[in-house]
Order: C-alpha cells, then structure tokens, then sequence
C-alpha cells in the first residue's frame, strides 16, 4: 500500500508540472488522454493495481485514486474554462457582432410597374377593379361584340377548358362585369392576368399581364382618351416621351386606335435599333371608344352617355422601362434578376 501512495502522490506532482503553462487544446487533449484515458491513462491504469492489495488496504487506495482522479478532472476543467471561457459564454450572442441580414424577398418588377401603373391612374380618379381569370365566351368575347364565329377572334389564340370556359385571352371582359354592375359615371382600371396560346419567345408568353381601362359618362370624347393616355404614359415613361396614335380595328371600340411611344432605348434615333427596329416606334397599347354595342349589350344607353377603354401589356411595359430583352426572364425566379429591382 505505501508503494502505492507514493506513485499517487508522484502522479499528481507529474500532473500538476505538466498542466503549468499550457496554453493551447491539443497540449491539453494530449494530457487529458495520458492520465485519463481509460485504456492507457496512468491514473486510470491505477484502479487495476487495487487488484493486487490485501483486501482492508483496498478501500483506501481506492479513495486515494479517486482523490486523484478528482483532482487532475478538476484541473483540466478549470484550465479548459481558462482556454475558452465557459460553455455559457461560448453559446451567448454577441450583441457586438454585425447582424446576419436574411433576404426577406422584393417585390417582382411587373408587380412594382402594376403598382406604378395603379397609382397614376388612381391619381386621375380611377378605381382599380378586378375579375376572374376563367371566362365564359359570353365575356371573353360575345358582349365585346365578337359575334360566334367572327374571324376577330382568330387574333386572339385562344386556351380553352371545355365547351362553357376558356381562360381569358384579355381583361376587356372585366369592362363587360363591372359596367352590368355598375351604372355610369364609370372610371376604372382592372390589371390581371391572361393567358394566350404561345409558343415562349422573347416577347411572346402563354401568360403575362394586362391592365385595362374604362371611362363611360356623359359627353365622354376621343379627346378624353388621348388626354388621358397621353398624360399617363408621360409620368410612367418620361415627361418628354413622344406618343403617336394608329388607326386600329378592335370589336369592343370604334374608332380604334393604337398608342405607340417613341422609342425609349434610341430616342427614335438609330435606324439599327434592337428595341424599335429602327421604326423609332414602340406600340404598347390598343385603344379606342367604346362601340355603342358594347354599351347596348349592358343596357347603359349608347345615345346618353359614351365612353373610352384601352388596354396594355404591363410585361412589355415593363420590359421597356427596365430595358429587359426578353420577357421570358420575368418567370424564370431566378433570384438574382428579381432582385435587382428592389427600387426603380
Ligand atoms: N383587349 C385588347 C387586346 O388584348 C387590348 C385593348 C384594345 C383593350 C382596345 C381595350 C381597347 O380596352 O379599347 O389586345
């Protein structure tokens, strides 16, 4: 027994030197495995002596060891806390620290030019109305004044569900919806979806986004509409903006026209360029006053009041003000296109 007490006390003195100074965790992991681990460590290699002790001088030793043994864990956790600060403080937050931003998304461009468009025109008295996607060929087509079979709606490649619905090729039936609702002075917007049978090409989809919009009142006049077309496309585009109306043929409208901008990208200055084609034109809208039938179609009396609509593609607008080449990047969610549009 007394060799034994010695070695304990020896093993400790040994300890005891080898901890002094150690500043670094491997230093510490090497001593941590030459005293305690369990196969090979010399205080653990200890408890295997007990075996050779009289039996009443067993209970001793084994205190002994485990002073030991208590005493080098004790030592190591204290030095570990010294090397690295308590567990506690290791998991706390750092309120020093610059924070971790997490992207919380943006708004999609055709979004923020939809709402651009929303509040030039809420400015001038709009309302913004809304109406479903599937439609009725009564709607999409018949109360706008396409009789069946018209060779008009061939221009409008049209998605059908079945016999009864179709998905709507334009907005122009929420004109139809909120007129029969509604009874003039009638002064809205109504931007959605629609959706045409398209092969994706830089400026043809199968779906994209339309805005439409409709005054019906009393002694409303074609100079209303460019009036107010006109200012629109100068707060949205530029207020220099040149803005040229084509006549145009459309069921719901007579007289039709077509609205084209000058050319954002060349100021209708480079005869090779990509986005007007040289023409130094860029059509963007259809347009017109409201044919009497449309307005007989939802008892509103054509020889009271008349009316003006129009109708525009909020993708090619958007394409234009941003200067986007091909419309098919709006809906491929790559993140770093969508962001870049945080602010315009
Ligand atoms: N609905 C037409 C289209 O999709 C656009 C349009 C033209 C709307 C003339 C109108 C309008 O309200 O008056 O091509």
């Amino acid at each position: 027994m007394s060799g034994l007490k010695e070695k304990i006390e020896k093993l400790q003195e040994r300890f005891d030197e080898a901890i002094e100074g150690i500043t670094d965790e491997k230093t510490l992991q090497e001593v941590r495995n030459l005293y305690l681990s369990r196969s090979r460590g010399s205080v653990s290699s200890l408890f295997g002596e007990l075996k050779s002790l009289k039996p009443e001088e067993k209970p001793d030793a084994g205190k002994e060891i485990n002073a030991l043994k208590e005493h080098v864990q004790d030592k190591l956790q204290a030095l570990q806390t010294q090397l690295h600060g308590p567990k506690v403080v290791e998991e706390m937050v750092d309120l020093t620290l610059p924070g971790e931003a997490s992207y919380i998304g943006s708004p999609h461009p055709i979004l923020i030019i939809q709402q651009e468009i929303e509040n030039i025109f809420l400015s001038m008295g709009f309302s913004v109305e809304e109406g479903p996607e599937i439609e009725t060929d009564y709607y999409n087509f018949e109360a706008l004044n396409f009789p069946p079979h018209h060779p008009a709606r061939d221009d409008w490649d049209t998605l059908y569900i079945n016999d009864d619905f179709l998905l709507r090729t334009h907005t122009s039936p929420v004109q139809i919806r909120v007129m029969e609702k509604r009874k003039p002075p009638i002064r809205i917007i109504t931007p959605g979806k629609v959706f045409r049978k398209e092969s994706p090409d830089p400026t043809h989809l199968p779906m994209f986004y339309q805005v439409e919009g409709l005054v019906v009142d009393r002694g409303i006049t074609f100079a209303h509409l460019k009036g107010t077309l006109e200012s629109f496309l100068k707060v949205l585009f530029h207020e220099k903006t040149k803005v040229r109306f084509r006549p145009s043929f459309f069921p719901f409208t007579e007289p039709s026209a077509e609205v084209d901008i000058g050319c954002t990208v060349c100021n209708r200055e480079d005869s090779a360029c990509r986005v007007c084609g040289g023409g130094g034109w860029i059509e963007l809208l259809g347009s017109g006053m409201v044919d009497p039938q449309v307005l007989k179609n939802v008892n509103i009396d054509p020889e009271e009041y008349s009316g003006f609509a129009f109708g525009l593609g909020i993708d090619r607008a958007a394409m234009f003000l941003y200067q986007i080449p091909d419309l098919r990047y709006f809906y491929e969610n790559d993140l770093r296109f969508i962001r870049q549009f945080l602010q315009k």
